[in-house]
């Protein structure tokens, strides 16, 4: 390891220890106050809330990964000739947050939205728990991507991506150009920008304080359970995530969230192990490195996680770039405002 490295993993570990300490003497309170009963006591979900059964939204359809041995779980709708319309979700989601997605462009394609590995009824891989995060890492992640395509029967694919999905998905352009006619990516930034505006805006690093929660054993897990994952409904419904979206978002499409994160034999650390792999491996390099395909981005500029300043600069990486900015919406662009991003998404894929 660089001295360089060794620094900065040291400043990651002392932010990620303050936010720590805050979030152990607010988490220790709250249990005091509300009781360690309701703290601890979380339910396990033994059924699919009904609208993951929803037939309009498409059928179930499981698939085993060759590298990885993973089972995958997807929804998929649209007849199979059709061309791939391929949907990665962020965290902390499912394949659920592609509804709207599934039931508008089944009719022009084949529209597939996987559970990503370690998340809702797709498999994660062992060990689990903090120990499993190199199992995590970017590799691993687009080469499921690229599994995925292949198992559906596919050659390449119109990939939509939103949050951690996006990641995977700008990435997956970058090293399989043949593979993605087109891509969509919604409130996720280049990587290439990411790290930089991290460090040079102030407002954004205190925006990332859950990425460096994120890196501790243990902490994150017992967060995000506690009060029956409180966490699930505040991140989608609290003022932080920049949420106009309380009435778009039901409180029953939450429960489909905790579903994924409370089903029997669900483990979260697979989720919050992106965070930790994406931090602990050595950084790419996106310098020279050009997504080649013609490329949309979709903005809420009201995300509460991710500044609107991390669009400037993408056209650098991206030749043929369109950037569409969604005044109002929250980072859950694709739910807050379902009408708008597929009226965008459909002029754009016409053009
Ligand atoms: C987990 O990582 C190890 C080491 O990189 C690898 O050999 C193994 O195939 C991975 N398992 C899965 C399911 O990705
Ligand atoms: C989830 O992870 C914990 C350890 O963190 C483990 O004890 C448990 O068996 C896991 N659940 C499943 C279904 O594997």
């Amino acid at each position: 390891m660089s001295l360089a490295r060794m620094i900065q993993s040291a400043m990651v570990w002392l932010v990620a220890s303050f936010y720590g300490s805050i979030m152990l003497v607010i988490m220790t309170l709250s249990a005091i106050r509300r009781g360690p009963r309701a703290f601890f006591g979380y339910k396990v979900r033994q059924d699919r809330p009904k609208c993951l059964d929803d037939p309009d939204l498409g059928t179930h359809g499981y698939v085993r990964l060759e590298s990885s041995g993973l089972r995958f779980h997807y929804v998929a709708a649209g007849e199979r000739d059709k061309p791939l319309m391929l949907c990665l979700h962020g965290f902390p989601e499912c394949w659920y947050s592609w509804r709207h997605q599934l039931k508008e462009f089944r009719n022009s394609y084949r529209v597939v939205a996987p559970d990503l590995r370690g998340y809702g009824e797709t498999e994660s891989p062992q060990p689990f728990g903090y120990r499993g995060w190199p199992n995590f890492s970017m590799p691993h992640l687009t080469n499921d991507v690229r599994e995925l395509i292949a198992a559906l029967g596919y050659s390449s694919c119109t990939l939509v991506a939103h949050d951690w999905g996006g990641m995977v998905a700008w990435n997956f352009a970058i090293d399989h150009p043949d593979l993605v006619d087109k891509l969509i990516v919604m409130n996720i930034p280049h990587p290439g920008i990411f790290a930089k505006y991290l460090t040079t805006h102030f407002s954004q690093f205190r925006r990332s304080w859950y990425m460096f929660l994120f890196q501790l054993p243990w902490l994150p897990e017992t967060l995000v359970k506690s009060f029956d994952f409180e966490m699930i409904t505040d991140t989608f419904k609290g003022k932080e995530m920049g949420c106009r979206c309380s009435d778009a978002i039901t409180d029953e499409d939450i429960e489909a969230f905790k579903y994924t994160f409370a089903r029997p034999g669900a483990n979260i650390s697979g989720a919050i192990n992106y965070y930790r792999a994406s931090r602990k491996t050595p950084p790419r390099s996106y310098r020279g490195m050009k997504v080649t395909c013609p490329t949309l981005m979709i903005w809420g500029d009201q995300d509460g996680a991710l500044e609107v300043g991390l669009t400037e600069g993408t056209d650098k990486f991206v030749p043929d770039f369109t950037l569409k900015v969604v005044p109002g919406a929250s980072h859950w662009v694709q739910q807050d405002q379902p009408e708008v991003v597929i009226g965008i998404m459909r002029d754009w894929l016409k053009e």
